[in-house]
């Protein structure tokens, strides 16, 4: 794990007594004040609600400069990655630190495809779940309950990383797709040693006994750049999350259920779902863009623009615009004209000449075009979310191991201001 540099210092005075911390930098010139023993000079904390101004880690990761726009994993820019690499070749990368050589590829490869089978005592679970359950309820559940059916992966030596996170890619993968296969009541389809990774997942969703199904080399190519752009996103909310849980000590598998539970939520991965239900609202109630943008500036009214703004990114989002590009691509080969797709552009050129988004600094995320390339693809709303996840799962699986190796954490274990009741008696239950 690189060293940050301490550049400056800064000093608090505070009751009369002046205290000194160190200013860290990191390899790309971001700082922070180390006030790790805060507390315990003053017994102060800092009240911080969003974290929106605080460290929890030093990372080696992903770098995102939220001003200009940049996103890189590893030093290398996302839409380098987005157009040159496969996605599992960038899950090698954020795993191991460096992009994987032929011989590398072809032996995690081989890994990838010896462990994607998921143990037949796990398929009767699936049986369980009433029709229509939200395929997201289901992959974390799954997710959790492979701790009980392999090895905890609570510290995998250094050899055994790459077979670990393999074995977390692979089986989430096939548990994603067999969730949707539950969900719509059909034959679950194995995986094949003679797919990619990509491949695979598409036949295992959308290949069925009754129909032709030939994996298409678009959506491989799409469905590839999709996952590459959600791979990974620093300390967002879900791998908050997995660090977090992870930081107790729970294995991979838990961690990773929580990363999956946190990305659910409409203001994180949920949003790519919410984007189209907005549409698809818009489309149906026959909303001019005009009324839209009314109703998403007033505070008053829960309409908000889904899959526009982003805590950290205050111009457009650089995964945005590789969305937004091969969400055209995707429509126009596969010779599909939405109608949801004119409302997005129309809204989205709306909004980015409207001052309430301008002065908030509003751009379309990620989200905003991911869902019409996935319904373009065939995929129902629902599942929208889980693609988001098995994108994101290198990223977990990267972040739980560099939490593991470094030796600064400790449980994590933020506190509060109380502002409940102080001390007061109980009295006898007749006088209450
Ligand atoms: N529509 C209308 N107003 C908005 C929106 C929006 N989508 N997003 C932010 N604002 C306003 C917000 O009301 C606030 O206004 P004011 O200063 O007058 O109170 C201001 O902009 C700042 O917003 P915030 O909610 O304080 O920002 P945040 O950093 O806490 O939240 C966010 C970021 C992404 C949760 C939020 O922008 C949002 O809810 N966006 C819609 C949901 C969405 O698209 N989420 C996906 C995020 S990207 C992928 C991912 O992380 O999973």
């Amino acid at each position: 794990m690189h060293e940050v540099k301490e550049v400056s210092k800064v000093e608090i005075t505070y009751e009369g007594k002046t205290l000194t911390y160190p200013v860290i930098e990191g390899s790309e010139g971001e700082r922070a004040i180390n006030m790790g023993s805060l507390r315990k000079d003053t017994k102060l904390i800092s009240y911080d609600p969003g974290f929106g101004n605080t460290g929890s880690c030093i990372s080696d990761v992903t770098f995102i400069d939220g001003e200009a726009g940049i996103l890189r994993y590893r030093g290398y820019p996302i839409d380098d990655l987005a157009n040159n690499c496969t996605f599992i070749e960038v899950a090698y990368l954020l795993i191991n630190g460096e992009l994987p050589t032929q011989e590398e590829l072809t032996d995690f490869s081989r890994i990838l495809n010896r462990k994607s089978l998921i143990h037949e005592d796990m398929r009767n679970f699936f049986r369980n779940y009433p029709e229509h359950a939200h395929p997201m309820a289901i992959l974390s559940a799954m997710a959790v309950s492979l701790s009980s059916f392999y090895p905890e992966l609570d510290r995998p030596a250094e050899e055994e990383v790459n077979v670990a996170a393999a074995r977390l890619l692979s089986k989430l993968r096939t548990l994603a797709a067999l969730s949707y296969k539950q969900s719509i009541g059909h034959p679950h389809v194995y995986p094949s040693s003679k797919l990619t990774y990509v491949e695979n997942f598409l036949n295992m969703l959308f290949y069925t006994p009754v129909a032709n199904y030939e994996v298409d080399p678009v959506t491989v190519r799409a469905m590839n750049k999709l996952l590459i752009l959600h791979a990974d996103h620093e300390q967002n909310c879900s791998t908050s999350a997995v660090r977090l849980v992870g930081s107790s000590g729970a294995n991979l598998y838990a961690s990773v259920a929580a990363g999956i539970c946190a990305l659910w939520g409409p203001l994180h991965g949920g949003a790519n779902q919410a984007v189209i239900e907005m549409l698809e609202q818009i489309h149906r109630e026959g909303l001019t863009i005009d009324q839209c943008i009314a109703r998403a500036k007033d505070k008053n009214d829960p309409f908000r623009l889904m899959g526009f703004g982003h805590r950290v990114y205050k111009s457009y989002d650089p995964r945005a615009k590789i969305a937004k590009k091969a969400c055209e691509d995707v429509l126009e080969t596969m010779g599909i004209q939405d109608e949801l797709l004119d409302i997005a552009v129309q809204l989205e050129e709306r909004a980015l000449n409207d001052e309430y988004f301008k002065e908030r600094n509003l751009y379309p995320n990620v989200d905003y075009y991911t869902g019409i390339t996935l319904r373009a693809m065939g995929f129902p709303t629902d599942m929208f979310t889980v693609i988001f996840a098995i994108g994101r799962l290198p990223g977990w699986i990267a972040h739980w191991l560099e939490q593991r190796a470094d030796k600064d954490q400790r449980i994590g274990r933020p506190r509060q201001v109380y502002t409940g009741p102080t001390k007061r008696k109980i009295l006898p239950i007749d006088q209450r």
